[in-house]
């Protein structure tokens, strides 16, 4: 597909012989479309070329020679010039290319060869399922689709918190109370309530935790009943989360955790010693990080047993040697930023420096009421998120029910749409924002939200359906859709790879959310404005055209999102 700015640049740069690259840099899009589809900043210019920017505005517009089927017309406004692309080509180039890649449009290979490992998920195995996790789920899962379509090679990791003391708390908790629950059908919840009680008593009562320390003891030293019941508990987690996996239509390819790296630890803390990086604190063995502002990492605790952090560590050596990553992505909250900034230190401390610059933490915010409470935080009152996802669905039945029940594939529908709502909702703030979960607001089919774009999609679809025919893009005059509000809706159509490749870049799928919304709004407003069926087939065959298109992007938008497009609602 033509570039604008690139065509725009490589005018300029004939003109002043500056780099074109540099110059692509410097333009901009204006903020609303009165100043232009492009505009260029030559104060930017004014210390190279020595001369005032009105001077140099001047200038370069008398003497640009682009090609006139591509700058229709410059304006100068204080400095900038304000660049109007030629209209027809601008439909012509977006209109062809999306008929070409169809449901690639958008995409590119700018990632081949490399891999992107995504640190997702990761629950912590029989503690309760936090809601923060589902924030890990959806912004993982959207961030490994989004490399995907850029040619990266995606490698999702789900480093499931399966080791650790909280699995001494479990057993030992096993042990002394498990007559008083029901373990005959669905076990995990009997599992969790133990857990929960657990660290209640333990509160009024240090004994416990000690007993805890003395099964989680046992467990590493490999005891033959309590790895039995590890791996039962482990078991039963797994298959209660695949159940919201499911629903969310989240997939792995790894569930390397934590437990296996036990093995993999004493690699490390070797490696450590011999780079001299292991320090003897009040009885830890810590690596010291104070000259970088840090608290010391631990490696070792004075109980002389390895931590999360040692474990991060093996993972990301055997991450490493896997995948010679040229990104290593942790999605998760912003409780462990300082967690993360030690590790990576540590790394590059032990002369990873190449790799420890490809690691990046990706935090996001709280899950709040609209009240701003915090939701899934009072004691043993934890959120399943199956629940949550199943009441989701249950919600949009009933919604169907009322509007539309004589659809097909109602129950199919409705978890595309209530699923869809719940991951739109995450992704739609730029996610170290707190997420405000209010189930009236994120159904609300009006609203900027996933039913509103999947509302907005259905209708380019029934569009197509009442017309009785689809047309080829050989059928389109591309000068007839010349609206404002045609050219806006192109104009977004045209920005699509930009968008994506910038979420990747700021791995922040919101900003494909963001987009997807103003695509949605902007065909709303042409479709509004005008009649898309009508007596004229030239216009008629331009106008459904182009909704096809933004029903193409639209539905590879959300997809890329992790959600799923209904076909009717
Ligand atoms: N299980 C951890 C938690 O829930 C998150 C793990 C994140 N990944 C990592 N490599 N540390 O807090």
């Amino acid at each position: 597909m033509i570039s604008f700015k690139n065509e725009i640049a490589k005018s300029i740069s004939k003109i002043t012989n500056i780099e074109e690259k540099e110059l692509e840099s410097y333009i901009e899009i204006p903020p609303n479309n009165d100043l232009g589809d492009y505009a260029f900043p030559c104060f930017k210019l004014a210390k190279t070329l020595r001369k005032a920017p009105n001077v140099i505005a001047q200038e370069i517009k008398e003497q640009i020679d682009a090609d006139e089927t591509i700058i229709e017309r410059i304006e100068i406004i204080g400095g900038y010039l304000n660049i109007y692309i030629n209209k027809e080509k601008l439909v012509q180039t977006v209109l062809t290319e999306i008929s070409e890649k169809k449901e690639m449009y958008g995409s590119s290979n700018i990632g081949q060869g490399k891999n992107v490992v995504i640190d997702y998920s990761a629950p912590n195995i029989a503690k309760p399922f936090h809601i923060g996790h589902l924030r890990s789920t959806v912004i993982g899962g959207a961030l490994y689709k989004i490399y995907n379509f850029l040619g990266y090679n995606s490698v999702g990791i789900n480093y499931l918190g399966d080791w650790g003391l909280q699995f001494g708390k479990v057993m030992a908790g096993y042990d002394m109370w498990k007559d008083e629950y029901d373990f005959t059908k669905d076990e995990i919840q009997s599992i969790l309530k133990i857990y929960v009680r657990f660290t209640q008593e333990e509160k009024e009562n240090p004994k416990l935790t000690e007993k805890a320390r003395e099964y989680f003891k046992k467990l590493e030293d490999g005891n033959k009943k309590q790895v039995e019941t590890w791996k039962w508990i482990r078991k039963i987690s797994l298959e209660n989360y695949q159940k919201t996996y499911k629903l969310l239509n989240a997939k792995f390819d790894s569930y390397n955790g934590e437990s296996y790296y036990n093995d993999k630890m004493d690699a490390v803390v070797e490696e450590l010693k011999e780079k001299g990086l292991l320090k003897e604190s009040e009885g830890a063995q810590v690596v010291n990080l104070s000259e970088y502002d840090m608290p010391p990492c631990i490696i070792i605790t004075s109980a002389g047993t390895t931590i999360y952090a040692t474990r991060d560590l093996a993972s990301l050596k055997d991450r490493i040697n896997k995948y010679d990553f040229e990104k290593a992505i942790y999605v998760v909250g912003n409780e462990q930023r300082l967690h993360f900034k030690q590790v990576f230190k540590v790394l590059e401390l032990m002369g990873y420096q190449k790799y420890a610059s490809r690691c990046e933490h990706v935090p996001f915010g709280l899950v709040v009421d609209k009240n701003g409470e915090k939701i899934g935080s009072r004691k043993g009152n934890s959120v399943f998120l199956e629940d949550i996802l199943k009441e989701a669905i249950q919600k949009v039945e009933k919604i169907i029910e009322e509007k539309n029940p004589n659809i097909e594939n109602k129950e199919e529908v409705a978890r595309k749409v209530g699923v869809g709502a719940i991951i739109f909702n995450d992704l739609s703030n730029s996610r170290i924002k707190d997420e405000i979960f209010d189930w009236d607001m994120l159904l609300n089919f009006q609203g900027e939200t996933g039913p509103y774009i999947q509302y907005i999609y259905v209708r380019t679809r029934s569009l197509l359906e009442k017309a009785g025919y689809e047309p080829k893009i050989d059928d389109v005059d591309f000068s007839v859709l010349q609206e404002k509000e045609a050219i806006d809706t192109i104009k977004l159509l045209y920005r699509f790879n930009e968008i994506v490749e910038s979420a990747a870049q700021k791995n922040e799928p919101s900003i494909v959310a963001r987009y997807l919304i103003d695509v949605a709004q902007s065909f709303s407003t042409f479709y509004n404005e005008h009649k898309i069926i009508t007596e004229d087939k030239t216009i008629q065959n331009a106008r459904l055209y182009l909704s096809s298109c933004v029903g193409t992007v639209l539905k590879t938008g959300v997809e890329l999102l992790g959600m799923e497009m209904p076909e009717k609602m």
